[in-house]
């Protein structure tokens, strides 16, 4: 099988890259699950397109697997639906040897690997990401939680999965506003890590959104393969892995302020391009590239400005970020394309200036 490994110093697992679902049961064999129980968590989009192959692929090596749904979307993203996983995974006698996989996009994944850290103190997860945006980024790296009223990914934890099985033929069903939300990420992966990759976006623009197998094989692998470099470095989140968090700040925000009627990645567009504002307004980046830009996420359908938002509400809701100490904003800011830095060290009317730059 194809893949490459996650090492974070305490723990250490595959990234399988694979065009079908047929390999999940070697993967959860090798991983030590023959005879366990199961429980698949998916959501109403995925269970009816997946959850029967699934299923009936990994019935080969667990002994039982049960299937537990809720209803798609980040509004379900919450402690009532981890509530009622507890509910299911008691009623159906999951216990501390049985295993937790989650079957979807970055809500799935997330909640998944929340109920999986806390049930019973903790039971063995398997991320199956289905959607481009959770096979570039969520499902990698461990971070697992719930939103809190409209305060993104406030409760959670950092718990790593067995492994992670990414079937890239899961794509062809993805709804095309999931899959630019996805291409948020990706790019967000050329600004903080690689001109080389971003110009490697720019120049395959066409055949990406058309689909192409081998260039969207080619961009997850490199993502999957920078996220893990990331995160091998700083599993915990309190240095280099800040830098994934580009565009995040601003972009949960507005997330949480909009009732999460925008999806995660089109919010880390609208995070990025306030931030790349930042960047033009100090000298790093010039207003070409900003509009340059820009111009890369409009083709990708991801919005670069929102309505209906007052500036200093998103400003306020920015202390709600997980990243705020001592009530000091941190922030990712590029330097040039494929290098960022980290600061405390950005005046209210800069960021001010670069909400503005998104409000409509
Ligand atoms: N999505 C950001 C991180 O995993 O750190």
């Amino acid at each position: 099988m194809n893949y490459i490994t996650v090492d974070t110093g305490k723990e250490s697992y595959p990234i399988y890259f694979e065009e079908s679902f047929d390999s999940l049961s070697s993967a959860a064999e090798k991983c030590g699950c023959k005879g366990k129980k199961l429980c698949i968590i998916s959501d109403s989009n995925v269970a009816p397109l997946y959850a029967e192959k699934v299923k009936s692929e990994l019935e080969k090596v667990f002994s039982e697997v049960y299937v537990c749904t809720f209803t798609a979307g980040e509004k379900s993203k919450n402690l009532d639906t981890i509530k009622s996983f507890y509910d299911f995974l008691l009623e159906h006698k999951i216990d501390r040897k049985s295993v937790i996989a989650g079957l979807g996009g970055g809500v799935t994944g997330d909640m998944a690997g929340f109920a999986a850290a806390t049930f019973m103190r903790g039971v063995d997860f398997i991320q199956i990401p289905t959607t481009l945006l959770s096979q570039v980024d969520s499902s990698v790296g461990g971070k697992v939680g719930v939103d809190y009223g409209p305060y993104k990914n406030t409760v959670g934890a950092f718990y790593q999965p067995k492994f992670v099985y990414i079937n890239t033929s899961s794509l062809d069903t993805l709804p095309k506003r999931e899959f630019s939300a996805g291409m948020a990420e990706v790019i967000k992966y050329g600004i903080i890590a690689s001109e080389e990759f971003y110009d490697y976006i720019k120049g395959n623009k066409e055949k990406i959104k058309s689909g192409d197998k081998d260039c969207l094989e080619n961009i997850i692998r490199k993502c999957c393969q920078m996220k893990a470099d990331v995160v091998n470095l700083d599993a915990n989140d309190t240095g280099i892995r800040e830098t994934l968090n580009y565009g995040h700040t601003i972009g949960h925000s507005v997330e949480g302020l909009k009732e999460f009627e925008l999806l995660h990645g089109e919010c880390v567009a609208l995070g990025m391009c306030a931030v790349m504002d930042i960047s033009v307004k100090r000298g790093y980046i010039s207003q070409d590239k900003l509009d340059e830009f820009v111009d890369l996420l409009k083709y990708f359908d991801l919005p670069t400005e929102v309505s209906g938002l007052d500036r200093e509400n998103v400003y306020n809701q920015l202390f709600h970020d997980k990243k705020v100490s001592g009530n000091k904003l941190k922030f990712v800011i590029a330097d040039k394309i494929g290098s960022t830095i980290r600061t405390s060290d950005v005046e209210k009317e800069e960021i001010m200036t670069a909400i503005d730059y998104i409000l409509k």
